[in-house]
């Protein structure tokens, strides 16, 4: 076996069948120590959020933690200053909140989840369908370099134009020393679409959402597997189907 790099999602991907969770860390603890197999998570939580969340799920440590929707990353502590400095080219974080503001069926996320490169609103389903283009267009007009991510059917990140989950993955991947096809993604939702654009291996869990179900359908490859288990039970599925872990 040969050591992989493991960069999942939290939230209905890595964690929502405790059973499972628990078998799934048992498979990578033993690839870490025998083979030097990496995990990475990468969330859409802040790290305060990510905290709670270990009160709640039993978490294996990961090598490396990308919080906020790939905004920032931390390896131990200490946030990964050479990332954040990337990520200030054109973001005006004041004015992309002032922008956002004119838009009354944006509801702001509640304070935590405001970061320095990720400003989150809730928005329902029916709105977001005029909401999303014009705000893009007023952006655009005011010259405002920004990316707009909308998952799950409620929630809206406005992103720093440099950073997602792709862009992240890839930063912490060359830093880890892992070539593409030697990295595994997973994901669930619309914040992960840009995890499964970096060159890598891919699973799907069998629970995505339908944002992250029909990018899926429209740009197959053959390196990404559609899990029919669900959370943990579908990566276990995949690493197995894609050869990394054996059954
Ligand atoms: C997590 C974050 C939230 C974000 C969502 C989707 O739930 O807490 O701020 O909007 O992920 O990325
Ligand atoms: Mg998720």
């Amino acid at each position: 076996m040969t050591p992989f790099l493991l960069v999942t999602d939290l939230d209905h991907t890595l964690v929502g069948d405790p059973l499972a969770l628990a078998q799934l860390n048992r498979h990578l603890e033993k690839h870490r120590q025998d083979y030097g197999t990496k995990l990475v998570y990468s969330t859409g939580r802040s790290r305060t959020s990510y905290q709670e969340l270990l009160t709640e799920a039993q978490l294996l440590t990961p090598d490396v933690l990308i919080t906020s929707v790939g905004t920032e990353i931390y390896q131990g502590e200490e946030p990964d200053l050479q990332w954040s400095d990337r990520l200030q080219t054109g973001w005006d974080r004041a004015a992309i909140v002032a922008a956002a503001a004119q838009f009354p069926d944006l509801m702001a996320q509640p304070e935590p989840e405001q970061r320095p490169f990720k400003v989150s609103f809730f928005l329902k389903p029916g709105p977001a369908t005029t909401v999303l283009p014009q705000l893009e267009r007023m952006l655009s007009d005011r010259h405002l370099p920004a990316q707009l991510v909308y998952s799950s059917e409620k929630d809206l990140d406005i992103l720093a134009v440099k950073a997602n989950k792709g862009t992240a993955l890839t930063y912490v991947r060359e830093l880890l020393g892992f070539m593409p096809l030697q990295t595994v993604a997973c994901g669930d939702s619309g914040n992960d679409i840009a995890l499964f654009c970096e060159g890598t291996r891919g699973i799907v869990v069998g629970n995505a959402r339908s944002e992250l179900l029909t990018w899926h359908r429209a740009n197959p490859s053959a390196e990404r597997y559609l899990a029919t288990g669900h959370c943990a039970v579908g990566m276990l599925e995949g690493l197995v189907r894609l050869g990394y872990l054996s059954p």
